[in-house]
C-alpha cells in the first residue's frame, strides 16, 4: 500500500469552528488589502487566512477547521499535504528542482505513467509537452500544436467555457465580463453552443442536437464564417461554467465532426481530470478519445504548479523549440505527479470518488425535495454542481451566496460556478471519507434548508 491509509490523512477535530472570520485571519486580510492587488478574489468571498492543510481539512490562522469542498479549485486530489506525496518532494527539493527539459527519471517515469493512463488509443500512441506550469500554459500548447499540424487558425470553443488567463486560452474562454478589458484577443474563435439541457429547457437529446449542428454549420457551411479551421477546444465536463455534463452523443458528435474535416479534437482536462470524476478523465465516461487534451491542477501531486498537454503520436511534427518555456522542468512537480498517481491507484480513489460522489449528490437531491430552488443537482464523481433558481426559475445566486456564507460559518468550504454564479460547486479531495461527506453535506443540506427558510420569510 502506497502511503496511509485515506482515514489517516486528515485533521481528527473535524470541522471545528468557533468564530469566523477570527481575528488573525482579520489582521491578515487587513494587510492584504494594503499591501496586495485588487485583483486579489476569492477571500471577498471566504474572509479566511490558511495556515495548514491536512488531507480534506484545513486549520485557517484562528485555529479553525473546515472540512474543504473545494481543494484549491480541483488541486488537491489526494488531499492535502499528503506524506506519500510530500516524502518523495522533500528529499527531491533536496537534490534538484529545475532541470528546464534535460531529462531526469522523474520527467520521465511522469511521462510513461501519463502515457498509460491516457484514455483509449492515445494510450501507448502518446507525446507529452510540459510548457509553463499552469493549465492556461497547456491550453496555449494545445492551440499551437494544433495550428502547427493543420495550418489553420481558427478555432471552434463553446459557450459557457473556462480555459484560463493567458490571451489564447481567455480568447477561446466564453465568460465575455473576463475578456472585456482585453479585447480582441486571438481573432477567428467561433463559440458554439455547449449542451445544457437544464438551462435550455431542453431534453438531453434536443440540446445536443442543436449544439452539433451549430458546430457543423460554422466549420462545413460555405458561409459558416470561420474560414480556416485548426481545431475544436472543449470540456469534456465543464467546471467554471457550473459543473455541465453534457448528454450522451456530444462528445462523440464531436468527434465524428473532426474527423470528417481532419481537425484535431482537443478535451481540456484541466478541472475534470486526474480522477476527479471517478475515472482519469472525464472522456472515459463518454468513450471518445480526444487527440490532444491538457491537464494541470491536481498533475503536480500536492499544489505544486504542473501542467503538461498529451497529444497523439502523429501530432507529434513540430521541432525542437516550437513549443518552449523556462519552467517545464519542475522536477519536484514531477515526482508529485507520479506519487499522486501511485496514490489514487493504490487507495483505489476512483472508485471511491464515484461511490462517495453518488452519495452527496442522492444527499442534495433529498435535501431539495419539495424546494423548488434547487433545480439541479448533476456531476460525476466528485465533480458536483447544485445549481439554483429563483421563484420565476431565474438563476439564484444570492442564495448561493448565502448557501456559502453558511457553509463556511459551520466549517464547510464550498464554492460556486456558473455563468450566473447560481450553481453551488463541490471538488472535494478524493481522499474525503465516507464519514466526512456525510458530516459535510448535512451541513451542506442544512444551509439549504436555512437559505429555503430566508426565502421563504422574504416573499
Ligand atoms: C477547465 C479549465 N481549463 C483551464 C484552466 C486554467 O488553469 P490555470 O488557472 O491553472 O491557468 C482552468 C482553471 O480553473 C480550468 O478549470
Amino acid at each position: 500500500m502506497a502511503g496511509p491509509p485515506i482515514h489517516d490523512l486528515h485533521f481528527a477535530q473535524e470541522p471545528s469552528v468557533d468564530r469566523v472570520p477570527g481575528p488573525k485571519s482579520d489582521r491578515l486580510r487587513e494587510k492584504q488589502n494594503e499591501i496586495d492587488s485588487n485583483a486579489v478574489a476569492y477571500p471577498n468571498n471566504i474572509p479566511l487566512a490558511f495556515d495548514e492543510g491536512k488531507g480534506a481539512t484545513l486549520k485557517d490562522v484562528d485555529g479553525n477547521v473546515f472540512l474543504d469542498f473545494f481543494a484549491g479549485i480541483g488541486v488537491y486530489n489526494v488531499g492535502h499535504a499528503n506524506p506519500y506525496v510530500n516524502e518523495a518532494v522533500h528529499e527531491q527539493v533536496d537534490k534538484l528542482t529545475h532541470s528546464v527539459d534535460f531529462p531526469t527519471e522523474p520527467r520521465l517515469e511522469l511521462i510513461e505513467k501519463l502515457e498509460e493512463l491516457a484514455p483509449g488509443n492515445l494510450s501507448g500512441n502518446s507525446r507529452v509537452v510540459f510548457g509553463g506550469p499552469t493549465g492556461s500554459d497547456a491550453i496555449e500548447a494545445s492551440i499551437k500544436l494544433a495550428k502547427y499540424n493543420t495550418g489553420g487558425r481558427g478555432l471552434v470553443a463553446f459557450r459557457n467555457s473556462y480555459h484560463g488567463a493567458t490571451s489564447g486560452a481567455m480568447s477561446i474562454t466564453s465568460n465575455s465580463k473576463l475578456k472585456k478589458h482585453y479585447a480582441p484577443l486571438l481573432p477567428d474563435v467561433v463559440h458554439a453552443p455547449f449542451p445544457h439541457p437544464f438551462q435550455e429547457g431542453r431534453d438531453p437529446e434536443e440540446s445536443v442536437e442543436r449544439a452539433l449542428e451549430e458546430v457543423r454549420a460554422t466549420i462545413e457551411q460555405p458561409y459558416g464564417g470561420l474560414a480556416n479551421p485548426a481545431g475544436i477546444f472543449v470540456e469534456p465536463i465543464q467546471g467554471e461554467g457550473g459543473v455541465v455534463v453534457p448528454p450522451e452523443g456530444f462528445l462523440q458528435g464531436l468527434r465524428d465532426i473532426a474527423d470528417e474535416n481532419d481537425l484535431p479534437l482537443v478535451f481540456d482536462e484541466i478541472q475534470a481530470g486526474f480522477g476527479r470524476t471517478g475515472e482519469w478523465w472525464a472522456a472515459e465516461h463518454y468513450d471518445v478519445t480526444p487527440d490532444a487534451m491538457t491537464t494541470a491542477k491536481a498533475l503536480g501531486g500536492n499544489g505544486l504548479p504542473l501542467s503538461a498537454t498529451i497529444y497523439h503520436e502523429d501530432l507529434d511534427t513540430w521541432g525542437p523549440g516550437d513549443h518552449a518555456g523556462t519552467y517545464r522542468g519542475h522536477v519536484p512537480a514531477m515526482v508529485g505527479g507520479v506519487r499522486a498517481i501511485e496514490y489514487i491507484q493504490s487507495h483505489d480513489l476512483l472508485d471511491h470518488a464515484t461511490e462517495v460522489g453518488d452519495y452527496i449528490r442522492e444527499r442534495l437531491r433529498e435535501a431539495g425535495e419539495g424546494d423548488s430552488g434547487l433545480g439541479d443537482v448533476r456531476g460525476k464523481g466528485l465533480f458536483i454542481g447544485a445549481e439554483f433558481v429563483d421563484s420565476e426559475g431565474n438563476p439564484d445566486d444570492d442564495r448561493v451566496e448565502a448557501i456559502q456564507q453558511y457553509c463556511y460559518e459551520h466549517g464547510v468550504l464550498v464554492w460556486t460556478a456558473g455563468q450566473y454564479d447560481n450553481v453551488l460547486r463541490l471538488l472535494p479531495p478524493l481522499v474525503l471519507t465516507q464519514r466526512q461527506a456525510e458530516v459535510g453535506t448535512e451541513i451542506i443540506a442544512d444551509a439549504i434548508a436555512a437559505t429555503a427558510e430566508d426565502e421563504r420569510a422574504r416573499a
